[in-house]
């Protein structure tokens, strides 16, 4: 094992519950699965699926002491404080990379930073951690082999069905939808209808 992984292993048995270290590993294999399917760095997987998650149990006030200074950059960031702080999570966690592990590969960085809400001209590895994070080993959904299956066969229609699927469930909830995401939607919806 590399020491860069021994050293997010540590970080990641400190930081997280039991649960989610599991599904942090699972979401690293899965990635490194789906990278070697598409062509893509199979460790940068490994790293960008091990690190997604690992701001996700950081409290409240944790996330707002980590964007102290850094408001500014993130557009509605109060209002995600207060009604959905777990949206922070993803864009911590690529602080956490950057300062902790000392990763600068911008891909990795942009894989943790958009695995919940995507970004416009997501990168292959961006689709790959966002979608493995979705159907992970532990996911219970009826759905998650299907998935996992598509997304080794063609990734951007796995990606697309997880992008809908997160969309209808912040509506079914009536919680916030990030501008990102529909952002997201726009550049996939109107890439694939040029591509027609
Ligand atoms: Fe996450
Ligand atoms: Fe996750």
């Amino acid at each position: 094992m590399k020491n860069i992984e021994k050293q997010i292993f540590n970080y990641l048995s400190k930081h997280l519950t039991h649960k989610r270290f599991e599904h942090s590993c699972n979401v690293a294999t899965l990635a490194r699965e789906l990278a070697s399917k598409h062509n893509v760095d199979a460790l940068k997987a490994q790293i960008a699926g091990l690190l997604h998650d690992c701001a996700k149990c950081m409290s409240n006030d944790e996330f707002v002491g980590l964007f102290n200074g850094r408001r500014k950059t993130f557009k509605h960031f109060s209002k995600i404080v207060k009604f959905s702080p777990n949206l922070l999570h993803s864009f911590a966690g690529e602080i956490v990379a950057k300062e902790k592990f000392k990763i600068n590969d911008k891909d990795i960085l942009n894989a943790i930073k958009n695995h919940t809400q995507g970004r416009s001209k997501m990168s292959v590895l961006e689709k790959i951690v966002f979608v493995a994070d979705f159907v992970s080993n532990d996911r219970k959904m009826r759905y998650v082999k299907k998935l996992q299956n598509l997304a080794k066969q063609n990734l951007d229609k796995a990606f697309f069905e997880v992008l809908t699927k997160k969309i209808e469930h912040v509506i079914s909830e009536g919680i916030i939808l990030l501008p990102q995401t529909v952002d997201t939607w726009n550049w996939y919806v109107s890439n694939n209808k040029k591509n027609k």
